[in-house]
């Protein structure tokens, strides 16, 4: 049988499990803010979300000499950041070899793409 006690405190719990959820989806917006003051990044902009649907495929296997992305993989971009990272960026807005321009993310301003070159590189130390 049903105890009625019981169904009021997991409703409870539901309650709190989606306080919990509103509370850091808004931590989130929050925090991302002043990098938005900072730079002209597009709305809702997220690197990790953008590196995973535009650019993994070719960095996370090194496809056609891609530089790798991920831990360990500091030495992949050593070399090309010698160069200066404005001069890597500018690499990944114009293309470069068979590096795709904008790495084919048609819809990533300079400046997401320069988020995503300088989370490439911060995810490979
Ligand atoms: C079709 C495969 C492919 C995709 C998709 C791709 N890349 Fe690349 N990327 C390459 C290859 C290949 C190179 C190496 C080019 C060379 O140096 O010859 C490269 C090189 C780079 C470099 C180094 C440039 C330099 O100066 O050495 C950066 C930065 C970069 N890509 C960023 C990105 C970003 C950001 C994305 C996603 C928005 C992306 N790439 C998507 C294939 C790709």
């Amino acid at each position: 049988m049903f105890n009625v006690q019981e169904i009021s405190i997991s409703s409870f719990a539901k309650l709190i499990v989606a306080f919990g959820a509103i509370f850091f989806v808004s931590t989130g917006i929050a925090d991302q803010n002043p990098s938005i003051d900072l730079a002209q990044l597009s709305d809702g902009f997220n690197a990790e979300q953008k590196y995973m649907a535009s650019c993994f495929a070719c960095h996370s296997t090194g496809a056609a000499g891609a530089p790798k992305v991920g831990e360990g993989m500091a030495e992949e971009w050593g070399p090309r950041l010698e160069k200066g990272l404005d001069a890597v960026v500018a690499n990944a807005i114009n293309g470069i070899n068979t590096m795709p321009a904008k790495g084919l993310c048609f819809d990533c301003t300079d400046d997401d793409l320069r988020a995503l070159v300088e989370y490439m590189i911060e995810t490979s130390q």
